[in-house]
């Protein structure tokens, strides 16, 4: 790529939270740019544009390879999971470095991302996946509690834990009506997991021929123990003992080359029970929402989104670590479903000591709802200070002068 400017297609999906931040990423290396979504976007022009349908990856695919006979691509960047089928199937069409189809396929479901752990071993919960008639069935099974969630929504849609089988029974008709409403085949079998228990983590890395080189490792503060699972405040770094740590990475990279993964970011969720180290879930994609934001990288504070884009464009892995100081992001809870008017008390919010940001990502008038029913954040606050305990601090401060007014 010496001398030419590098042409990447970004594979935005119609609701991803990421565009503005790779954009600015690509503005910042000097990347020629093209985009490929689901509708037009005022991002671009016609002529760098590409319609593509989430749903239908090998059409897309081919559409996308189509489009660099006239327009050659050096990389193409999925910036949220719903792209990154497509994207492993369009580099392999036009032979550039990518993730062998299948291993992105599994991490876009969740029964075959199981089964492909489970191959290999990898330290995993339980699990069984019921039919139609079967989830209580599967459930005694697998043994109580469990965790029973659709094959592949996110964002902790539809992932519901259940203690006994009255609650597998209800839990399933519930993930049922979600799925429907969610437009999705309401009678797709279910995955139904043993319930984890322990402290949460999750791992940000970027895989460079298949090393993982891990950026970043997030604490879930928050208790994660259900019946719903509303993910809220990640800090990093981890406050697990550094042995644990290592175990978890040790697994985490097990995990990405059981699947084979080989390129590009990977976000990959572990429970830690007994100081032992167990996979949730592994993403071919980076940290979600707006989380990103609480990463800087280097003297230069670089962004995540530049470091994927120079990975994605050939360049070497740069020697930059994350900064020494404490980060976190708190996605701010849904207190309850209706439609979103406001966000009140943001001055004080951003006044509090450590805060360094607060986003709101619904207009009002939007519907929102608390998972399992909901699939969208409200909004991001970001904080930064000397060590983890103070983000914590300041996160949960500054959200408590907020004041969400929902009819
Ligand atoms: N087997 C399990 N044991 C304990 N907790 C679980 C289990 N499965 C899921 N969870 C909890 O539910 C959350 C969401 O589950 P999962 O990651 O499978 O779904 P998701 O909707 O794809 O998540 P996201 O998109 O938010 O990463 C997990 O982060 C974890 O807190
Ligand atoms: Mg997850």
């Amino acid at each position: 790529m010496i001398g030419a400017v590098a042409h990447v297609l970004l594979i935005l999906p119609t609701s991803t939270y990421r565009a503005a931040d790779f954009l600015e990423a690509a503005e910042a290396l000097g990347l020629e740019l093209s985009v490929a979504s689901e509708e037009a976007v005022p991002l671009v022009d016609s002529d760098r544009f590409v319609e593509i349908d989430c749903a239908h990856p090998e059409e897309s695919a081919e559409r996308v390879a189509a489009f660099a006979v006239s327009r050659p691509i050096d990389a193409i960047v999925p910036v949220d999971d719903r792209g990154v089928l497509i994207a492993a199937l369009a580099a392999r069409r036009l032979g550039l470095p990518h993730n062998p189809p299948d291993a992105a396929a599994a991490t876009r479901n969740k029964a075959m991302l199981r089964r492909a752990l489970a191959r290999g071993e990898v330290p995993q919960p339980r699990f069984g996946l019921a039919g139609v008639d079967g989830t209580v069935g599967v459930a005694d099974q697998v043994g109580y509690p469990v965790v029973i969630k659709p094959l592949s929504l996110s964002a902790s849609q539809g992932v519901i834990r259940a203690d006994d089988a009255a609650e597998a029974a209800a839990a399933e008709e519930r993930i049922r009506r979600i799925l429907a409403t969610a437009g999705v085949d309401p009678n797709q079998p279910l995955l139904v997991e043993r319930f984890q228990p322990g402290p949460e983590i999750a791992v940000e890395g970027i895989l460079y021929g298949g090393e993982l080189d891990v950026l970043a490792v997030f604490d879930k503060p928050e208790p994660l123990d259900g019946p719903a699972f509303e993910e809220t405040i990640l800090i990093t770094p981890s406050r697990l003992h550094p042995e644990v740590l290592d175990e978890a990475l040790v697994v985490a990279r097990r995990a990405v080359r059981t699947l084979g993964l080989m390129e590009g970011p990977v976000h990959i969720e572990l429970r830690v029970t007994d100081a032992k180290p167990w996979i949730v879930e592994v993403a071919a994609r980076s940290i979600g929402g707006l989380c990103s934001r609480a990463l800087r990288f280097g003297l230069m504070g670089t962004t995540l989104e530049v470091l994927l884009l120079r990975h994605a464009v050939g360049r070497p892995k740069p020697e930059l670590r994350r900064e020494t100081r404490a980060a976190g992001a708190m996605m701010l809870p849904v207190p309850r479903a209706g439609v979103f008017r406001r966000l009140e008390g943001r001055e004080r919010a951003l006044a509090t000591s450590g805060v360094t940001d607060l986003q709101v990502t619904v207009t009002p008038g939007t519907r929102i709802a608390p998972p399992p029913e909901g699939d969208r954040y409200l909004g991001f606050l970001f904080a930064r200070a000397d060590d983890p305990a103070t983000v914590e601090r300041s996160l949960r401060e500054a959200a408590s002068h907020l004041v969400v007014e929902i009819d």
